[in-house]
């Protein structure tokens, strides 16, 4: 049997870890300690503390004084399309501003495509992710908009993650122009059929010029109805009824929140959707930043997550999302770091990811850095070594891990 299948099978130790992010501080926050070890087995994290009592294992890495924290959990992407839009990105930087409208090149380039294309596009961007620490991430429909086209995204998607989401109601496609309650009612009723047994959740785009707060409200209950959970993008271009629509439907998340009002704040705390800010987007359409300082000041959860699409933020990096927050959002390092680790775990209602306790899933990376706060500090530098997925090393140098 090869060596790196021993490994694999085997217990590994992961010790000299100069910071080690646990998450599993008895308040819920962001949690570290430092010379610490941690031993997966499994799958699972088996063991975490400091490195002088470390127990032994079938096979050791030596972190070197680096920094290991849990895989980012990035909750919101939409993977599942063909073409691009650089054009499009490049005339807003020369001043045009964002529409929605972007959204259906994208749908007629989707529709066209074969699914080979589709499947090709939406690994590659999950390998991308994956090499960037991301080892669970949410993947939505929403460029198809027709029966077939959605459910065939959301089987697609199902290949690649289990975070799999309905987002049929994107946009009102062309098609049902003059007809928008009739494309609602598809939603509703024969796309959702369709689509709800590869899908985990539903997800609505409430905003002008998408869906207004009774379709959203109806289309949530009907995904609900047929065993999703709910999500919304809220208030993302401005002011609007998203984020009292998520609470209202008990959603586990409303997803932009960069346009709120106190009262939208209040309702996200009462009803306990965690706030999901995706700052890629706003650096790609040249908005303001949502204000994570306000929503962590009124006690929101508070999660980050990439919105990766090929319109409004082209990004696959949880580290960019981490330094935006941290240099434009009145996020500290550590907050930042457990919005996109235990933030999105709890976007997704997972218990078993975004922390590093025993028991948890193995999904950890090690940083070519001696702490978290290097995500920040040094934008833009690959420093992910070596990333592990449900206990096995699934990216990084090999040689990293030594038989014991
Ligand atoms: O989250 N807001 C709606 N959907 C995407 C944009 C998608 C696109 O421009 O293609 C978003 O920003
Ligand atoms: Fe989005």
């Amino acid at each position: 049997m090869p060596d790196q299948e021993c490994t694999e099978q085997g217990s590994t130790l992961i010790t000299g870890i100069g910071e080690l992010v646990t998450n599993d501080g008895d308040r819920g926050g962001f949690a570290a300690m430092t010379d610490a070890a941690l031993v997966i087995a499994e799958g699972k994290v088996a063991w975490a503390g400091p490195a002088s009592r470390a127990p032994a294992a079938d096979a050791v890495v030596d972190a070197a004084g680096r920094a290991v924290l849990p895989g980012f959990a990035d909750s919101h992407a939409h993977l599942v399309f063909a073409g691009e839009r650089s054009a499009e990105f490049a005339a807003r930087m020369a001043g045009r501003p964002y529409r929605a409208g972007g959204i259906l090149v994208t749908v007629e380039a989707t529709r066209a495509a074969s699914d080979a294309v589709l499947r090709a596009n939406l690994r590659r961007l999950a390998a991308e992710m994956l090499r960037q620490g991301t080892t669970t991430f949410e993947c939505k429909s929403g460029y198809g908009l027709t029966v077939p086209d959605e459910a065939r995204g959301l089987a697609l998607a199902a290949e690649v993650t289990a975070e799999v989401t309905y987002l049929g109601a994107h946009v009102v496609p062309p098609e049902f122009a003059a007809d928008p309650a009739g494309y609602v009612d598809l939603v509703c009723g024969p796309m959702l059929d369709a689509c709800a047994p590869s899908a985990r959740w539903v997800d609505v785009f409430c905003e002008d010029g998408a869906f207004g707060a009774d379709e959203a409200a109806a289309i949530l209950a009907a995904g609900r109805a047929a065993g999703l959970g709910a999500r919304v993008h809220a208030n993302q271009l401005g002011p609007g009824p998203g984020a009292r629509v998520a609470a209202e439907a008990g959603a586990a998340s409303a997803d932009h929140c960069t346009f709120l009002t106190d009262a939208d704040v209040d309702a996200l705390v009462s009803a306990q959707v965690v706030a999901t800010l995706l700052p890629g987007a706003e650096f790609g359409t040249r908005q303001p930043f949502p204000d994570a300082r306000r929503l962590l000041n009124a006690g929101a959860t508070v999660a980050l997550a990439t919105d990766c699409n090929p319109g409004s933020s082209f990004t696959s990096s949880m580290p960019f999302c981490v330094a935006l927050a941290v240099r434009e959002m009145g996020m500290t390092t550590e907050e930042a770091v457990w919005a996109a680790t235990a933030g999105g775990a709890r976007a997704l209602r997972r218990t078993d990811i975004g922390h590093l306790s025993a028991g948890a899933r193995g999904d950890l990376i090690l940083l070519d850095a001696p702490s978290h706060a290097y995500l920040a500090y040094r934008p833009g530098v690959p420093q992910v070594a070596a990333v592990w997925q449900a206990g096995r090393m699934v990216a990084g140098t090999g040689s990293l891990a030594a038989r014991a």
